[in-house]
């Protein structure tokens, strides 16, 4: 199923011309596991900066008897860049998951992946009708904290911890309560109190979401409110103000019933439905009690900030017009020649609780497209802020080639780009005397396709200019999100 590499502005004939197979070097594997103690520096990396940023993402996508199908599936291999008085060191690992070890073992897929499932007899097809399905554990989506413990998520509630200095695996997060589900999405958040909020999503003939808190040294997730539905959507993140939790379902949806019985990968049994339109669902943190507003419909992946203004609360999001762009996201599609738009818009959902029966409209902040949009959290999260950052698009079809800033306030827009330079999530680390919010630095980790090597890039957060880069002699693969731990 190739598409060709048309818009409808008919950009087709200047996208054709460029060579977007440059940037498939990202998405091949990286199976070795290697150790640079002191990475050539170019430029300066500040002083100030002490302990480590840790990502993770996929680095494997083949076994020996079969391939991964999409971006999503590849295998969790962890990397940390581990700062030392202006020097930098590397070194990554795979996360021993038990899809890793499983696939490892067999030669093949053994826990159904987002778009890839596991090869199956007949009979054994016949039995997956009346055995769930085991969750993968494949934590290669995010690096998030549980008080003193270092996780590697995926979108179930199988979070594997590790160490943070080895990077050895330390095995599954254990929740002390007796709460079942199938997805529990990468990105939770945390109020000042320490509370951990996000949400398990169980399928069934009615599924159920149950929104849970959980103080992380007692691991029990507290339901505090649940919601049932038939056509669950597929989201990725959530957004919390100071009282409310906001769970945006976009009308990407899934019948749980096709998922039992068509036995097709994950992401085949979820279709676009725009007639249904977004809905907000914004649960009151204290009381659980659930107000629900609605809006056009639109795809998203990251909830950026929350914050609530008089009886009115402001979500933020990058938003898509729809969920194609998971289609985009096949490594066939993304090592071929054909431009891959990756990106979207900045954009406000004002959700006004004096009006919950007026429609939802939605505004854009800036005309810059970014994704993997990240803020100062500790200081800003669920109140008003300026600053976004995330991997942007410059050239149009260019998959993530810059490293964007937005103002939310004014719309404007920094970028730090370079050609053949391929940058990943953006991370703001404040300078020990913050007082601004963009003062600090935004670190990254970026692919130069011409020079066949990754850099952790670090950027002046206030201009977006290059401070300095420490380069790893190899080609990583992109992953999507990261932490500094310090
Ligand atoms: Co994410």
């Amino acid at each position: 199923m190739k598409k060709k590499p048309i818009d409808k502005k008919g950009k087709e004939s200047k996208e054709k011309a460029r060579e977007f197979a440059k940037f498939a070097p990202g998405f091949e594997s990286q199976d070795k596991e290697v150790q640079y103690e002191d990475l050539e520096i170019k430029g300066d990396i500040p002083e100030w900066l002490e302990g480590a940023f840790i990502r993770t993402g996929p680095a494997l996508y083949e076994l020996e008897k079969q391939n991964y199908n999409h971006w999503f599936d590849g295998q969790a291999m962890l990397h940390k860049f581990a700062f030392n008085n202006g020097k930098v060191s590397y070194h990554n690992k795979f996360l021993e998951s038990d899809a890793y070890k499983l696939g490892k073992i067999n030669g093949k897929v053994c826990i159904k992946e987002f778009a890839t499932d596991p090869c199956q007899t007949l009979f054994q097809k016949v039995k997956s009708f009346f055995v769930p399905p085991r969750s993968t554990d494949n934590g290669n989506i995010s690096i998030i904290t549980y008080g003193d413990e270092n996780l590697a998520t995926s979108e179930t509630p199988l979070p594997i911890a590790f160490d943070k200095e080895t990077l050895e695996t330390l095995g599954h997060f254990e929740f002390s309560d007796d709460l079942k589900g199938h997805i529990q999405p990468a990105h939770p958040h945390y109020d000042d109190e320490g509370y951990v909020y996000s949400y398990l999503l169980k399928f069934g003939p009615v599924s159920k979401y149950s929104l849970f808190k959980m103080k992380p040294d007692d691991r029990e997730r507290k339901v505090f409110a649940e919601m049932k539905t038939r056509n669950p959507s597929y989201m990725h993140s959530i957004g919390m103000s100071k009282n409310y939790i906001i769970v945006t379902e976009f009308p990407e949806t899934i019948n749980p019933m096709e998922l039992a019985f068509l036995n097709k990968p994950l992401i085949k049994n979820y279709h676009w439905k725009p007639e249904l339109g977004t809905k907000y669902r914004i649960f009151s943190k204290a009381s659980g009690e659930l107000v629900t507003m609605e809006g056009d419909a639109v795809f998203g992946f990251h909830h950026v900030n929350a914050y609530e203004e008089d009886q009115k609360i402001h979500v933020d999001f990058v938003a898509f017009k729809d969920a194609s762009v998971l289609d985009r996201l096949y490594l066939a599609e993304l090592r071929s020649n054909h431009p891959t738009h990756a990106t979207g818009y900045l954009s406000r959902a004002t959700l006004d609780l004096n009006q919950p029966n007026q429609k939802v409209e939605l505004k854009r902040l800036s005309d810059k497209l970014i994704e993997l949009p990240r803020i100062y959290y500790e200081k800003y999260n669920s109140k008003p802020y300026r600053y976004v950052y995330g991997a942007g698009n410059t050239v149009s079809g260019n998959f993530l080639d810059d490293i964007t800033k937005i103002d939310v306030e004014t719309g404007d827009s920094k970028k730090w780009y370079h050609e053949h330079c391929y940058p990943g999530e953006p991370i703001f680390i404040p300078s020990p005397d913050n007082e601004a919010e963009d003062d600090g630095v935004v670190v990254s980790v970026v692919l130069d396709t011409d020079a066949k090597n990754t850099f952790l890039l670090v950027l002046d957060a206030a201009s977006m200019e290059e401070l300095g880069r420490a380069i790893v002699p190899e080609v990583l693969p992109f992953g999507y999100h990261g932490s500094y731990l310090n």
